[in-house]
């Protein structure tokens, strides 16, 4: 993940992998409170094509996604559903797992937060810091938003009294509540982030976090709720009348999934995390209370966090509570599984707000996917089939070139992208091999060489062509694993025989 890794360093990395080495990545714990939508499907799909490619390099990869089922929220929609919260998140639960499935996400866990695993560690890490004088019992006034579950400053919501999330009516709330001293690991934490310039990420984020803890005090963090008020969550271990805000509750699980306060061995396995994977909405939570709840918990931060930017219809973000939420079972069906998570890593730089639309995944599919890709591939089979009989040639020692080289590096040059997160210039260097591959067959006229007899050129010229294709195929499995299975079989195989083409143009 280091950016300043000299080139030979890195190549070597990616050529030999790290069979010892773990790679832990996670995604948010998305709430149940409805179903999930592209938004939800951007982080996963991108962590999943993370975890295959670490998997690639031979690292032992744990991909933990989930889903955070406590608080107001979910009792809300769970009441207007008539259900009681439990069976309300099953069903949700369901959902979720399905998408996922759709999408071929390869996640290794599945963490809810309704689980006897996170609500053992949540009360252990509970117990702890109470131990430890880090929480204390205090009345607390504040502007409270109900759909967000989030308290804000008045600062926060300003004159209007708006939530500055959702833009909806905040109340005002006081109560008796248990508070984690956040303030008190303050300096620490900004110390902390000023020594690790790879902690946040991208570095617009990393900027963001530290002028804010630089400007502002930080308040300690309110991390019950009255039972009175809210019965749906995670008992609080030493008072009968609160349970856990549902935020606290949340963060732990990416360590209760790895076993702290029940599997030893595996916690130390894989803590620190490697990557929390988040939008740049949940930085705060994941950037600022996170590292200080590990560190009053006396654990590692985990090494990494990269919060991505968020998908938009027209001036607004996408999202459940503004209603403008676009099914991703729907462009799957259209578009195909893969041409769907293509579209979403190639189209924005990951980081950066996009804007989502039809016509935008339909040119990629039409150029990219069947024009570029698409066509390399079926000329390239068709010309096996036609002047070779199906038969591959001999493998030789092939003539060096520009084309040979460029595609020789491929796999590092993809992987160091991949290292830094950048989806599109990843994709842009396999993108650059394709269309220099296309190029290759119109500049060679293979027509001509079969008609000169040429066979020892014709030869070469597809024995490179089909090499270019493995590398091309190899490099891209990440981002599309079933349509680089097909053409992995389509070139396997005593006598190669070209199927119905990958992308059927929209
Ligand atoms: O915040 N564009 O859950 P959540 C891009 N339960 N990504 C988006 C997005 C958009 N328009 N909308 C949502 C929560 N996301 C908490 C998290 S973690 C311990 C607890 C993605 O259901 C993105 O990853 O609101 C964002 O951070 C996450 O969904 C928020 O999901
Ligand atoms: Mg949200």
């Amino acid at each position: 993940m280091n950016h300043a890794l000299p080139k030979n360093e890195s190549v070597n990395i990616i050529r030999n992998g790290g069979v010892n080495k773990k790679f832990y990545i996670t995604t948010p714990l998305y709430y149940v409170n409805s179903a999930p939508h592209i938004g939800h499907s951007y982080t996963n799909i991108a962590a999943d094509v993370l975890a295959r490619f670490h998997r690639q390099l031979g690292e032992d990869v744990y991909f933990l996604t989930g889903t955070d089922e406590h608080g107001q929220k979910i009792a809300k929609s769970a009441q207007d559903a008539g259900l009681s919260e439990k069976v309300f998140a099953d069903k949700m639960v369901s959902v979720f797992i399905e998408l996922w499935k759709s999408l071929d996400i390869s996640y290794d866990d599945f963490i809810r937060t309704t689980e006897e695993r996170h609500i053992l560690t949540v009360k252990n890490a509970l117990n702890t810091l109470y131990e430890n004088e880090d929480i204390y019992l205090e009345s607390y006034e504040g502007w409270y938003c109900t759909p967000c579950e989030t308290f804000w400053t008045d600062l926060q919501v300003q004159s209007a009294g708006l939530c500055p999330d959702c833009l909806r009516p905040v109340e005002k709330l006081s109560e008796k509540n248990f508070f984690f001293r956040l303030s008190k690991y303050q300096g620490w934490l900004i110390g902390y982030i000023e020594n690790h310039r790879d902690f946040i990420k991208p570095l617009s984020r990393y900027n963001e976090v530290l002028s804010f803890l630089k400007r502002y005090k930080l308040n300690d963090l309110c991390i019950s709720r009255p039972r009175a008020r809210l019965g749906w969550g995670i008992d609080i271990p030493f008072s009968k009348e609160h349970v856990t805000y549902v935020w606290f509750d949340a963060l732990i699980n990416y360590i209760s999934a790895v076993g702290f306060s029940y599997d030893e061995a595996k916690f130390k396995r894989y803590w620190p995390a490697d990557l929390h994977l988040i939008g740049k909405d949940i930085l705060r939570q994941h950037a600022i209370y996170w590292p200080i709840i590990l560190r009053a918990l006396n654990l590692e931060p985990p090494k990494m966090i990269f919060a991505h930017g968020w998908w938009m219809t027209g001036q607004d973000k996408m999202s459940k509570s503004r209603g403008n939420v676009i099914d991703p079972l729907r462009l799957v069906k259209e578009y195909g599984i893969d041409g769907y998570r293509y579209f979403l890593l190639r189209d924005v730089p990951f980081g950066l707000d996009g804007n989502f639309s039809d016509e935008a995944i339909i040119k990629r599919k039409n150029s990219d996917l069947a024009n570029d890709l698409g066509n390399l591939v079926h000329r390239s089979l068709t010309m096996v089939e036609k002047y070779l009989s199906g038969r591959l040639p001999q493998a030789r020692e092939l003539a060096q070139s520009q084309l040979k080289e460029d595609s020789d590096n491929l796999a590092a040059d993809v992987g160091m992208a991949i290292q830094r997160i950048d989806f599109t210039a990843a994709l842009d260097k396999i993108w650059l091999i394709i269309n220099q591959a296309n190029k290759f067959i119109e500049e060679t006229k293979p027509w001509n060489l079969l008609k000169e007899k040429k066979s020892e050129e014709m030869d070469s010229f597809i024995l490179l062509l089909v090499e270019i294709i493995k590398n091309v195929s190899s490099a891209l499995s990440s981002f599309m694993p079933s349509t680089t299975k097909n053409i992995q079989e389509q070139f396997s195989g005593p006598i190669i025989k070209k199927g119905i083409p990958l992308f059927p143009r929209t």
